[in-house]
Formats: structure tokens, C-alpha cells, sequence
């Protein structure tokens, strides 16, 4: 079974739910850059390893290097990001290549980035959704992995469309990971051929 850490900074009701569905893989770790988040308190309880620092004081490139050095530690091999709200930097991103996946609250490349629902619904859209991507150095960009679809409403606010968005997001995204776990080497090979000095190798073959 794959070792997979979750990141989060807040709730964790995503990583809750890739916790009491996993298949394939392992929860190993359950990492923070909120140290208050109330997702950790949930996971301590269930006896998951828990990790948390804040990248406040210290920086981000130190904040990532222990990171990095934790998940190392645990044996990791995918990392699921699971309302993880900070920007891991492109070093980090490159480290970690293919190996990353993310749950984002739109029909990606549909609204990147914050509010998605408001924006959703501001646009007249009579869908929304999530989408599972690789996570690449470009926000939100990656390549979509799995999408799910919900209807918006003639009533709808974002916070009742994103109550509908997350049960959405609660049965996806296990069922990617678990997927996405199960042939780590295709995405990786799909992400890695999209580098510039890939390109440049296949053109000098
Ligand atoms: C989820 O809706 C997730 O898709 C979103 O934050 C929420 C976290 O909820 N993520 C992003 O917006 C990432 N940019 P949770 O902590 O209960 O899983």
C-alpha cells in the first residue's frame, strides 16, 4: 500500500473522508501548516501520525525543508493536498514531481485560485463542481485526474452550493487517489514530458 500524507489547513473534512475510504494506499501522515487546525485533533484521535509547524517566524524555505524532511521520515510517496491553502513553492513542486495531487472546488480550468463558488454563481454557471489535478508549478494547473459534477441552484448562495460541491468532493477524491496511486508511473511520465528539458532530450533523439 502507498504511503500518502495529507496536507491541511483547516477542517479536514476531505482528508477525513480519503481516510475512512482508503484503498490502495495508506494514510501515514496527516501534516499542518496551521498548527490549530482542526483536522489534526481529528486525526490524533484516530491514531494517525500527526505533523504541524508554522511557516510564520521561520520562512517558507525552512518551513518546507522540515517538511520535507518529515514526510521523508514517514516513507511517503504521494501527497494529497486536501484544503491545503498555502503555495508550495516550485522547488518544492520540482522535488516532489508527479507525486503531488490536489482537490480544487471548480471544474477546472474553470475558476483557479480563491472563491470559486461566489465566482460560479456571479457567472450564471448552471453547473459547478471539483476536480482532482496533479499539482504542478502553475496554481491549479495541472492535469485533471477526475472531475464531479452538481447542479447550481436558482436559490443558491456559496455556502449552499459549497455544502453541495463538498459531499461531491467527500466521494471523488478517494476514489481518484486511489487510482492515481495504482499507476503513480503514467502520471508521472505525462507531467514529466510536459518540462521544457524533456522536450528538448525527445528533440535530440
Ligand atoms: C474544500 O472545499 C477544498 O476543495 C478547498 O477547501 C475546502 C477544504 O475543506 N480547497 C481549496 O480551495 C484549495 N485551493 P476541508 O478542510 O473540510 O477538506
Amino acid at each position: 500500500n502507498e504511503a500518502v500524507a495529507i496536507l491541511i489547513s483547516g477542517r479536514g473534512s476531505n482528508m477525513i473522508s480519503l481516510v475512512k475510504q482508503a484503498s490502495g494506499y495508506r494514510v501515514a501522515l496527516v501534516a499542518s501548516d496551521k498548527p490549530e487546525a482542526a483536522g489534526l485533533v481529528w486525526a490524533a484521535a484516530h491514531g494517525l501520525a500527526t505533523w504541524s509547524l508554522s511557516p510564520k517566524g521561520i520562512g517558507k524555505a525552512a518551513y518546507e525543508a522540515r517538511l520535507d524532511a518529515a514526510l521523508h521520515e514517514a516513507g511517503i510517496g504521494t501527497i494529497a493536498l486536501a484544503g491545503y491553502m498555502r503555495l508550495l513553492s516550485d522547488d518544492f513542486v520540482a522535488r516532489w514531481r508527479g507525486r503531488i495531487v490536489n482537490i480544487h472546488p471548480s471544474l477546472l480550468p474553470l475558476y483557479k485560485g480563491l472563491d470559486t463558488h461566489a465566482r460560479a454563481i456571479e457567472a450564471g454557471d448552471a453547473e459547478a463542481g471539483c476536480s482532482v489535478h496533479v499539482v504542478t508549478e502553475e496554481l491549479d494547473g495541472g492535469k485533471v485526474l477526475g472531475q464531479s459534477r452538481v447542479p447550481i441552484l436558482p436559490n443558491d448562495d456559496a455556502d449552499k452550493l459549497a455544502a453541495r460541491v463538498l459531499a461531491a468532493e467527500h466521494a471523488l477524491y478517494p476514489r481518484i487517489l486511489s487510482e492515481f496511486v495504482m499507476t503513480p508511473f503514467d502520471h508521472v511520465r505525462d507531467v514529466a514530458l510536459t518540462l521544457p528539458e524533456t522536450e528538448e532530450l525527445i528533440g535530440k533523439s
